[in-house]
């Protein structure tokens, strides 16, 4: 087996004249690379870390949900890529964030994330990556606080080839789709340099500066859209505290709760 050249230098060029204690880590497995940065956390080990797992035996979602990554877990060897190809790309950004008001944290992240994969890469509320209709790339943030500083964790799970979609509540996308020579190690030099700057930029600005850009990603904008609490409505983006306006009978209602789930009423046929 190759190993897998990942570029970690190349990352934290880009990071460290930003933020001088930034480390990359890459570690051949994990429970969760989010469990393993609150572990650390929790140690008192608070600098910022890009935590990288090649594979995730226990990864988590949202809404307690699983993260299931290791669909191809065998190593895939075609001969037009030499290295061996990873099913999908986990990693971690851990950093202590002083942010003032947290919601759109995970819009932000989202619109990170799509704007630096691809041209056709979408997103729907709160925080999925949409490819075609189905689900590209998943982001799971928590935070604690430690002798009052407040740690962030923001996980970023991206499918690169195809998985079942078995289990699933979404049909899966993946990269490799759009992008059939992306790799792993290159879906992360694309996103972690930017994460930690979209990030930096929330920590300053708040949600603000990303509602024009989640709005132009939105799979959901102008669609009839269906929510877990019954109402029915239109959707018409997010306003500047990531909140999603539905047009319903009874006036916009803005969903805050990412309880919520929504649904387009028709979802495109794949
Ligand atoms: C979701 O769509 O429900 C969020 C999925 C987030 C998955 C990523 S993979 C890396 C990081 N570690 C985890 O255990 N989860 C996140």
């Amino acid at each position: 087996m190759n190993p897998l050249h990942w570029p970690a230098e190349a990352i934290w060029q880009a990071v460290a004249p930003r933020i001088p204690d930034f480390t990359v880590e890459i570690l051949p497995e994990l429970d969760s690379t989010n469990s393993e940065l609150m572990r650390r956390a929790r140690e008192g080990h608070l600098e910022p870390t890009l935590l990288v797992a090649q594979r995730q035996t226990a990864g988590r979602g949202r809404l307690g949900r699983d993260w299931q990554s290791e669909g191809t877990q065998e190593e895939r060897q075609a001969p037009a890529t030499p290295a061996p190809a990873l099913s999908a790309l986990t990693f971690s950004l851990g950093l202590p964030l002083s942010v003032a008001d947290w919601s759109g944290l995970s819009l932000a992240v989202g619109v990170c994330v799509a704007r630096n994969l691809h041209p056709d890469v979408q997103l729907k509320w709160p925080n999925d990556v949409w490819l075609g209709g189905r689900k590209l790339a998943g982001i799971l943030i928590e935070t604690a606080s430690f002798d009052h500083v407040r740690y962030a964790v923001i996980g970023v799970g991206v499918n690169l080839l195809p998985r079942p979609a078995s289990g699933l509540r979404t049909p899966p996308a993946w990269l490799t789709e759009v992008l059939p020579w992306m790799d792993a190690p290159q879906t992360l030099l694309r996103l972690a340099a930017p994460l930690v700057q979209t990030v930096k930029r929330f920590e300053q600005q708040g949600f603000a500066p990303f509602v024009a850009d989640f709005n132009a990603l939105d799979a959901l904008h102008s669609q009839e859209v269906s929510l877990s609490d019954g109402t029915q409505g239109m959707a018409r983006g997010v306003d500047e505290t990531g909140a999603l306006l539905v047009h319903t009978s009874d006036g916009v209602k803005k969903i805050t709760s990412s309880e919520v789930s929504v649904r387009p009423l028709n979802p495109p046929t794949t």
